[in-house]
């Protein structure tokens, strides 16, 4: 792999003329300088007037699931509920090996799109154990100097539903795992559910980490976990350090309810992430026709000032029959999802997927500003709205300035 000196005739958004980003021997941006003239020699790339962004952020992924498709029965309800189901029966055989060989492939595959940071789930509980965590952080060890990938311990069968969950999640915290998880809605009751939130505050605050819970979803317009999420945020002094994964249900809500919602995420700053091809996927199950979307309401968290970013979520597996890993694929859905139209509206995909997510993974020395490091994706389009009409293979990938994929 080479290491890079000089991005030339880069376009970056907001300047006017293509510019040089000229790196530091640490792979670090060190300056940016209106454009000088051609690239010469190995250490150089020219962009020739290409879109040069820093590379794209996954902040919802499950790669101890990713490629499992093949391993389990076809799931005939297409339910997030039967896909658990499935999971449950086919993890418990699941080895370190196995799931870091699927691991390293989707990483592979996502960093070949640009994708320069990750933030997966790993299955922790009584019947995955410590198995699937073990093979998640042996791939990111493998695969340290493509991508940076955070872990979060994720109890996927809940907490009161899995007594002994707990002891395993401080275990793979222990391991590794770098935040709390949860699956709040996936409870018997709402007392459950409350409960389980308790729980993840009490962990958190145990190993001083984050959280990122799964939350409502499901197109239950009574599952009312995320306001109790946003309430505890505040209560326990954990703002901006929770992520609200989903939270589907919220677009089931009537508009004053939600409207309430919204007020206390944006109030506790916790951030959301939306799954656009996996929430159109497997919500709006129990419709016939009109079938619901299945999404949160993201221009709505957007314009009450909530940090919103998109992630794959799934690739190839129970719970989702198609994903690459493409970041510009996710940006494409949730334009076509939500309704985004107009040019600023799809131009904003691009912070979605880039500095958006960068504050919900509380990235520090991301961007294209000199000090920040040199994790960049190079697309061969004008704009971000050309990059997600088209999707292009991105012809150059940079992490901490070496060239990580062509
Ligand atoms: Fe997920």
């Amino acid at each position: 792999m080479d290491r890079i000196q000089t991005v030339r005739n880069a376009r970056i958004r907001g300047a006017n003329v293509p510019v040089d980003l000229i790196l530091s021997p640490d792979g670090r941006i060190e300056r940016v300088e209106p454009a000088s003239g051609r690239a010469t020699g190995p250490a150089e790339i020219d962009a020739g007037g290409m879109l040069v962004m820093p590379s794209f952020i996954d902040s919802h992924l499950h790669l101890d699931l990713a490629y499992s498709l093949d391993l389990v029965p076809p799931n005939e309800s297409g339910t997030l509920a039967e896909a658990i189901r499935h999971w449950e029966r086919v993890k418990r055989e699941l080895t370190p090996d196995n799931v870091c060989q699927r691991a390293i492939r989707a990483i592979r595959e996502e960093v070949s799109f640009g994708t320069g940071f990750i933030r997966t789930h790993v299955d922790v509980g009584t019947s995955a154990g410590l198995r699937l965590c073990e093979g998640v952080l042996a791939a990111r060890e493998q695969t340290r100097d493509l991508v940076d990938i955070q872990v979060v311990a994720f109890p996927q069968d809940g907490i009161l539903q899995d007594p002994g969950v707990l002891d395993v999640m401080r275990e793979a915290l222990r391991m590794g795992c770098d935040l709390v998880g949860g699956i709040a809605h996936n409870e018997r009751t709402d007392d459950d559910s409350r409960q389980h939130i308790d729980l993840l505050f009490d962990l958190a605050e145990e190993f001083d980490r984050d959280i990122d819970c799964h939350i409502d979803e499901t197109d239950d317009p009574y599952s009312r976990c995320t306001e109790v999420l946003a309430a505890r945020t505040v209560e326990r002094g954990w703002k901006g350090r929770v992520t609200a994964s989903h939270v589907c249900a919220l677009a089931g809500y009537d508009n004053v309810h939600a409207a309430k919602v919204i007020r206390l995420l944006a109030a506790a700053e916790v951030n959301v992430v939306t799954n656009p091809g996996v929430n159109l996927h497997l919500q709006g199950r129990f419709d016939r026709y009109p079938k619901r979307r299945g999404l949160t309401r993201v221009r709505e968290l957007l314009a009450a000032g909530v940090n919103v970013s998109a992630g794959q979520d799934c690739i190839r597996d129970p719970f989702y029959p198609l994903g690459t890993g493409s970041l510009l694929e996710v940006g494409h859905l949730l334009i076509h999802a939500d309704h985004l139209s107009t040019a600023s509206q799809i131009e904003n995909v691009g912070d979605i997927i880039t500095t958006n997510a960068a504050r919900t993974l509380r990235l520090s020395e991301y961007g294209l500003e000199p000090g920040c490091w040199a994790d960049l994706v190079v697309l061969p389009v004008n704009s971000m709205h050309e990059a997600f009409r088209t999707r292009p293979a991105p012809p150059a990938v940079l992490k901490r300035g070496v060239r990580v994929s062509r």
